[in-house]
């Protein structure tokens, strides 16, 4: 799916964008998100990987006055090193950036600063300290990911969070290798895992994870259970019946709504092709 100028996407729901991210995860980026806004804590966002779009759009809801928004992705160009260009191949051998910016632009009035390009040049066009969320989805090679956990790190300013995708899945063993590489010698304290996502920060831990069990025990859409790992309580969540949260909306919304009902074809007749003929004829 190359997409011409004239055939770019024009979604009239979230749902409608294609990509990963499930409703559990868009629940946690809800209230992560939501958290800071309401705690005045300053700072940017970042995603690595953006695909069609599909987190992006999620998370430019959270944008304040005076923040950016930074997203990195090759899109169709080349990647640096041949197993990265085996995994574009693979996964990604349509992608577009107009295809991206054609989604982002339904939902909200501004792009993000778009940088194209391979995650490992984020460093130097992303102040350290300056962002508050990161969410790391580009490669799923370990060499990739664990410099992609190292750029958030750095990037990321008091109290951020990081979140990981595909940390466990596994077609994608680098990820998982890299998450918890990353927990064992960096500091890095979980906070939560869904199926796809790791949740975690550098920072203070107990505020943010006290906060998070309560409004999960308020919750009757999922379960979940803490666990022990490296010294942190860290709660597993599986949100499979998760409610999706308020979604962004989309300019073409009120286009799909104003769209004529298609006209029903019609019923298959149940008469025989002979009687069909027959009825035809008038006879
Ligand atoms: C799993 S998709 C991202 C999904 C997206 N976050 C969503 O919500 O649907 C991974 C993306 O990473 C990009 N990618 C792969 N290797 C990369 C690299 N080395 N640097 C930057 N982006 C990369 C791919 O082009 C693809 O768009």
């Amino acid at each position: 799916m190359q997409h011409e100028p004239d055939t770019l996407p024009r979604p009239a729901t979230l749902d409608e964008v294609k990509g990963w991210f499930h409703n559990i995860d868009q629940v946690l980026f809800d209230w992560f998100l939501s958290r800071q806004r309401e705690r005045g804590q300053q700072g940017d966002l970042l995603e690595l990987g953006v695909y069609l779009g599909k987190s992006a759009v999620f998370m430019g809801q959270y944008l304040e006055d005076g923040q950016a928004f930074t997203v990195c992705d090759l899109f169709d160009s080349p990647a640096s090193d041949t197993a990265n260009d085996k995994e574009m191949n693979k996964s990604y051998s349509t992608l577009t950036r107009a295809a991206f910016e054609a989604n982002y632009q339904a939902f909200h009035d501004e792009l993000p600063r778009v940088v194209q390009g391979p995650s490992h040049v984020i460093t130097s066009l992303v102040e350290p300290d300056s962002c508050r969320f990161v969410h790391v989805d580009a490669s799923h090679l370990y060499e990739h990911v664990h410099g992609d956990i190292a750029a958030a790190r750095e990037l990321l300013g008091e109290d951020g969070i990081v979140v990981l995708d595909d940390f466990r899945a596994e077609h994608c063993p680098g990820v998982a290798a890299a998450t918890w590489g990353a927990v064992a010698t960096t500091g890095l304290k979980p906070l939560c895992i869904t199926a796809t996502k790791f949740y975690g920060t550098w920072g203070s831990f107990e505020p943010v994870r006290g906060e998070l069990g309560a409004m999960l025990a308020g919750r009757d859409d999922f379960w979940h259970g803490a666990e022990e790992v490296a010294g942190h309580s860290m709660i597993r969540i599986d949100g499979r019946r998760a409610r999706v949260p308020a979604q962004p909306t989309s300019r073409y919304v009120a286009e799909a709504e104003a769209a004529p009902a298609a006209t029903p074809a019609p019923a298959p007749s149940k008469a025989s092709p002979k009687r069909r003929l027959k009825s035809l004829l008038g006879r």
